[in-house]
């Protein structure tokens, strides 16, 4: 049997510090409270959180923070965009109930496998992970035919994986076919689809693009199984190191749901959440169904593009490509105390020559955003409980070269369907690591006197 990592070993040093920033309040704020630092770079090595690389989440010392701050003893958190589940997994650490809503299939896998990884047994686990690397190596050296085949509808401009590696990859899938726990089968999907990109000929820059577009060349061979493995035996240690951690508490109960949050009335009864800790896509139209579309195709979510239509259509704030072209969108709510119409018509100005590419097309998208904006906060009116908090993790944009104070309009927005503005917390004034911010080049990028920031919009139900 290969050795576990020490199980036992205290992970106390990915606890982290504080390191948020004190600035003032820019809305009704009286900034006597500062967070930890939302940026999910730091989730790159926590456990549990370190598994899936997702843009622009925050933190797991943000969420510990908060729940802190918010619930004594035990309560119901709420996480409308979950991503890949840093709010539901540190309401388990804390012993409280989460549900999360995720839209995206691949986040949602991923959200659900580290859930469902508490029931894993370790013993059975490591098993399986020695006799995957057995049946690699055996298939590897041998006139091995291999079973599985790419995902047919998955379409890329270039190969996704040169030849060698690819029969690699099928070796990996027909094992991952032969595990019959249905939990730690989904831990080997996992272990594949947050590392798969890592040896393609894609790459994340942040957005999907090929290696030879961004300058790098072509991954002609890699070894699959040693990738793989070191994910999965990361996988066993932070199993191994959540159970104990919550082994003398209460167990709580977390559900993440497949579906749009915007669908809450299907599954939320009125009153019921202590706390809302959530991070809605920013308004700078990062792709994420486009770009985890590898992990989507070769999970099965999907088997041809129509299948992704349904996700694009009901995206928060849905996608560039998918609105500028639509007839001009219009507002579905009574604009409170904001400039906002001032600044649409501003960016509909902007190159009218481009057409739909024009400033007219981003208008379009920008409408959608805070209708959505608007939607997610009745939203929260209906499911917190009187008395109940919702932290909000925002940042501001830029679109065609106008700053959007996308905070402030939401906080505003928010405090039109009856909720109350405690304060807009910025912890930090300038986005590091892969924020979404860099991401799209059709967003411009800040320029002098443009400041990009990262808010917590805290609101309150009375
Ligand atoms: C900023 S990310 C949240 C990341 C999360 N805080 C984490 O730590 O992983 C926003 C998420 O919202 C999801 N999303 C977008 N539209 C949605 C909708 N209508 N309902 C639910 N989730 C949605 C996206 O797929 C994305 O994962």
């Amino acid at each position: 049997m290969r050795s576990i990592p020490n199980a036992n070993q205290s992970l106390d040093g990915f606890l982290g510090e504080n390191i948020s920033e004190k600035r003032p309040a820019k809305v009704n704020g009286n900034n006597h409270s500062s967070f930890s630092d939302p940026a999910f770079a730091n989730n790159k090595i926590r456990p549990i959180h370190r598994w899936v690389p997702w843009i622009a989440g925050f933190s797991k010392e943000f969420v510990n923070d908060s729940i802190k701050r918010h619930i004594d003893g035990n309560g119901t958190i709420l996480d409308p965009f979950a991503g890949v589940g840093t709010t539901l997994v540190e309401s388990h650490i804390t012993g409280n109930d989460s549900i999360g809503f995720e839209i995206n299939p691949y986040a949602y896998f991923a959200c659900k496998t580290k859930i469902n990884s508490l029931q894993i047994n370790e013993e059975m686990f490591n098993d399986e992970i020695e006799r995957f690397s057995s049946f690699y190596l055996k298939n590897l050296n041998s006139k091995y035919h291999v079973i599985s085949k790419e995902p047919d509808g998955f379409k890329t401009r270039i190969d996704f994986y040169s030849p060698k590696v690819l029969h690699k990859v099928l070796i990996l899938m027909d094992f991952i076919q032969t595990v019959e726990d249905p939990n730690i089968s989904d831990l080997f999907k996992l272990a594949f689809t947050s590392t798969m990109v890592k040896y393609s000929n894609y790459s994340y820059e942040p957005s999907l693009g090929t290696r030879r577009g961004s300058g790098k060349g072509d991954i002609d061979d890699y070894d699959v199984r040693d990738v793989t493995i070191q994910k999965l035996l990361e996988f066993l240690k932070d199993i191994a190191w959540i159970k104990k951690t919550v082994a003398n508490q209460r167990v709580p109960t977390s559900k993440i749901i497949n579906d749009s949050f915007f669908n809450y009335k299907d599954h939320l009864s009125k009153k019921t959440i202590d706390l809302i800790i959530t991070s809605p896509p920013y308004l700078n139209n990062y792709h994420y169904n486009r770009n985890t579309r590898p992990q989507i195709y070769w999970l099965g979510f999907a088997n041809s593009p129509n299948d992704l239509k349904p996700l694009e259509e009901t995206n928060f704030g849905n996608f560039w490509q998918t609105v500028r072209g639509k007839e001009e969108i219009n507002l579905i709510f009574d604009v409170p105390d904001i400039d906002l119409i001032e600044k649409l018509a501003q960016i509909k100005k902007i190159n009218p020559e481009k057409g739909v590419y024009g400033g007219s097309g981003w208008a379009n998208y920008a409408v959608s955003y805070f209708n959505d904006c608007y939607k997610f906060s009745k939203g929260i009116e209906f499911s917190l409980k009187n008395g109940g908090t919702a932290l909000v993790v925002i940042g501001n944009s830029i679109l065609q070269g106008v700053t959007i104070p996308t905070d402030e309009y939401f906080a505003k927005i928010a405090e039109s369907v009856d909720l109350e503005i405690v304060e807009i917390h910025i912890p930090r004034s300038k986005r590091i690591g892969n924020s979404i911010i860099q991401s799209d080049v059709r967003v411009s990028k800040p320029t002098k006197g443009h400041r990009l920031y990262e808010a917590i919009v805290e609101l309150r139900k009375s």
